[in-house]
C-alpha cells in the first residue's frame, strides 16, 4: 500500500508512506501504535505537517492525530483549559477569543495542532506557549504508559522543550492543559504591535493585528508550500555581536536575560543577498528571507540543498551557523539536514 503525503504537509512535498492512519481517540491511538510495533515498521506521529520536511518516501506507518475535545474549568482567577492534541491550533485560539479566555491572541494563525505546540514551544509576536502551558499529557511509545509533565518539567526554551531533548521521538502528546488568567494584559512588545494603545486595546484588536502582520509577511501554505521559518534565530555571545556590529551596524539582535544575543536569521540571509534567491523549483521567499518555499512540485531534498547552501553562505559571511527549525524526515524517521 502506498499513500501520498502531499496533502498532509504544508511544504506540499509529494513523498509516499506505506500507510497513513488517522486516529480520533486515545484508545485508537494505542491500538495503532501496537499495530505498527507488531509489524516492526517505522512509525511517525503527524499533526498538521507544518513543521516537517519529507526527503524520501517514508517506509512505515504515519499516525495522524485527529483527537478532538476542549474542556474548560473555571477557577477564581483563571480558566484551566484541557485540549486534545489533534485540535487545530488556530481554531483553538479563535475559540478562546470568542469565549472570553484571553492570552493566546499573539499566537494566532500559527498552523498545526495543539499537541505539537509544546514540542518546539511555539512562539510569535512576543509570546511563547510556555507562558500559558500548565501541563502536558503524553503516552510513551515504548510501553503505552501515560504521564504528565508540569510546565517546569517540560524544560521549555526558545523553540525547545524536553520533547526535542530527552523525550525526542519517544512519546505522543495526547493533550495539553492551559491556564489563562482572567486578568488580561496585552503583550505589545513586538514592533508591529507597538502602535496599539495599551490602555484601550482589546484581545480582539491584538488577534486582528497579529493576523494582518502574519498575512503580510508569511506565505499561505495553501498557495505556496512552506514550513514558516526554516531556521531558528541563532543565539550568539555578546562579544561576537559587538564585533559583527562594527561591520554590520544595522544587524538585528535581541538581548537575552543571560546577556547573549538572539540574532535575526532573516536579516543575516537577507544581508547575504539571498532574499528571493531561486534554485530550480525552490526559493528563499521574497518577503521573508527566513522562509523557504516550494515553487513547483519540488522534492524535500531540493529544499534541503537550498538550506545547506544558505547555511554555508551565512557561516562564511558572519561566522554564524544556522540550525534548521523543522524536522527532517527520511525513509525511516527523523534525520539530520
Ligand atoms: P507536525 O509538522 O505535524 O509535526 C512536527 C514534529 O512534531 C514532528 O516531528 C512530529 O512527529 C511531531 N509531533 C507532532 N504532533 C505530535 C504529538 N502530538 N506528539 C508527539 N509528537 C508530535 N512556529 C512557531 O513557533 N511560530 C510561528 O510563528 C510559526 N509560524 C508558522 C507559519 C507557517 C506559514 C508555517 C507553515 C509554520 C509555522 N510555524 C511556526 C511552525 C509550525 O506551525 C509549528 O511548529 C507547529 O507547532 C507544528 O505543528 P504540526 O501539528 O503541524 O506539527
Ligand atoms: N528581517 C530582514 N529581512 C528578512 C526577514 C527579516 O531584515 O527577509 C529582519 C526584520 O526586519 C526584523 C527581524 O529580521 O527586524 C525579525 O523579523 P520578523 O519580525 O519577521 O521575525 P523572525 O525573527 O524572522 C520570528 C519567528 C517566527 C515568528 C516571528 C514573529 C523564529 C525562527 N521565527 O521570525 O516564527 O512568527 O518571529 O514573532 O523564531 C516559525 O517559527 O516558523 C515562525 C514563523
Amino acid at each position: 500500500m502506498s499513500v501520498s503525503l502531499k496533502p498532509f504537509n504544508t511544504l506540499s512535498l509529494d513523498q509516499n508512506c506505506h500507510q497513513l492512519v488517522s486516529v480520533a481517540d486515545v484508545k485508537d491511538l494505542k491500538v495503532e501504535i501496537e499495530h505498527v510495533k507488531n509489524q516492526q515498521l517505522p512509525m511517525l506521529i503527524l499533526g498538521g505537517g507544518s513543521n516537517v520536511v519529507f526527503t524520501q518516501d517514508f517506509e512505515g506507518i504515519v499516525i495522524k492525530l485527529e483527537t478532538k475535545g476542549i474542556e474548560v474549568q473555571e477557577e477564581a482567577d483563571s480558566y484551566y483549559i484541557t485540549v486534545q492534541a489533534g485540535e487545530d491550533w488556530h481554531s483553538f485560539v479563535k475559540y478562546c477569543r470568542d469565549n472570553g479566555y484571553h492570552g493566546l491572541e499573539n499566537l494566532a494563525l500559527i498552523p498545526g495542532t495543539v499537541g505539537a505546540a509544546p514540542i518546539q514551544n511555539i512562539g510569535a509576536y512576543g509570546v511563547e506557549v510556555n507562558q500559558f502551558c500548565e501541563k502536558v499529557n503524553y503516552l510513551e511509545l515504548e510501553n503505552l504508559e501515560t504521564h504528565s509533565l508540569s510546565n517546569e518539567q517540560c524544560q521549555f526554551g526558545y523553540r525547545e522543550s524536553i520533547f526535542k531533548l530527552d523525550l525526542k521521538n519517544q512519546v505522543v502528546i495526547t493533550s495539553v492543559e492551559f491556564r489563562l488568567p482572567k486578568k488580561w494584559k496585552a503583550n505589545l512588545k513586538y514592533g508591529p504591535l507597538q502602535h496599539l494603545d495599551a490602555n484601550t486595546v482589546t484581545p480582539q484588536d491584538v488577534f486582528k493585528t497579529v493576523c494582518e502582520v502574519r498575512n503580510s509577511k508569511l506565505p499561505d501554505p495553501a498557495k505556496l508550500g512552506n514550513v514558516g521559518s526554516f531556521f531558528k534565530n541563532p543565539i550568539i555571545g555578546a562579544q561576537q555581536y559587538v564585533e559583527l556590529l562594527k561591520t554590520y551596524s544595522d544587524l538585528v539582535g535581541y538581548a537575552q536575560p543571560d546577556g547573549s544575543i538572539k540574532v535575526a536569521a532573516g536579516w543575516l540571509i537577507d544581508e547575504a543577498g539571498l532574499k528571493g534567491f531561486t534554485q530550480g523549483r525552490v526559493a528563499v521567499h521574497d518577503k521573508q528571507a527566513l522562509v523557504l518555499v516550494n515553487l513547483d512540485n519540488a522534492q524535500g531534498a531540493e529544499i534541503c540543498q537550498l538550506a545547506t547552501h544558505i547555511i554555508e553562505i551565512v557561516t562564511e559571511k558572519f561566522g554564524i551557523r544556522l540550525e534548521p527549525e523543522p524536522r527532517i524526515i527520511g525513509s525511516k524517521g527523523e534525520v539530520q539536514l
